[in-house]
């Protein structure tokens, strides 16, 4: 009997760290169709070796995921996530902008992880431009969600290098 509880004591010493730090651990989710989203994600995750990063895909093809799944807020990424979200207690998500909103997998993941009462930071990838209004709806999309989003990161892609997006994400990380 005094050897199970021995036991037992000693595994919680060494697993309550652990859980702990596997609570403050921070996840990066992204999806990216052409690739630009995929380097920020990476960056990111070459300044946080300890965050976890997981890739969101879609087998969607683009047209569809634009047209219908964008317009009619359908679902648009393969299911299921093999993510534990409630562990992490930082999330970041990156996701290209498509028509001035964002992509339609990353949607489907707001509106469907349990992501409410997290800290989240977003970066999002456009070409150029994601205007103000593109910027409140996102806003909104994630506080009917009660997402706390943390900070909004609009990282462009246009006309540049990988380099050049690498550093956009490490100066956003300084601010
Ligand atoms: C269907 C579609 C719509 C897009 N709409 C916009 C847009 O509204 N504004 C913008 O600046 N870029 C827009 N882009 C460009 C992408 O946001 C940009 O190329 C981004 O870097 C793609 O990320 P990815 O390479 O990770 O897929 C659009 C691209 C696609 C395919």
């Amino acid at each position: 009997m005094k050897k199970k509880i021995s036991a037992i004591l000693i595994l919680a010493v060494f697993l309550m760290p652990l859980c702990a730090y596997a609570q403050n651990q921070t996840l990066i989710m992204y999806y990216s169709k052409t690739g630009k989203t995929n380097i920020v994600a990476e960056e990111l995750k070459a300044l946080m070796p300890d965050a976890r990063i997981v890739e969101i895909k879609s087998d969607i093809g683009i047209m569809q995921a634009v047209m219908w799944q964008q317009l009619f807020n359908r679902n648009a990424c393969n299911e299921p996530i093999a993510v534990d979200i409630e562990k992490y207690a930082q999330v970041i998500l990156c996701s290209p902008i498509w028509l001035q909103k964002i992509s339609s997998p990353m949607r489907t993941i707001i509106n469907t992880m349990p992501l409410k009462g997290k800290q989240v930071q977003m970066f999002v990838v456009c070409a150029g431009h994601f205007g103000e209004g593109g910027q409140k709806n996102l806003k909104k999309q994630l506080t009917s969600k009660e997402i706390n989003l943390k900070s909004l990161s609009i990282i462009k892609s246009g006309n540049k290098t990988d380099e050049e997006i690498r550093e956009q994400v490490r100066e956003q990380l300084k601010n």
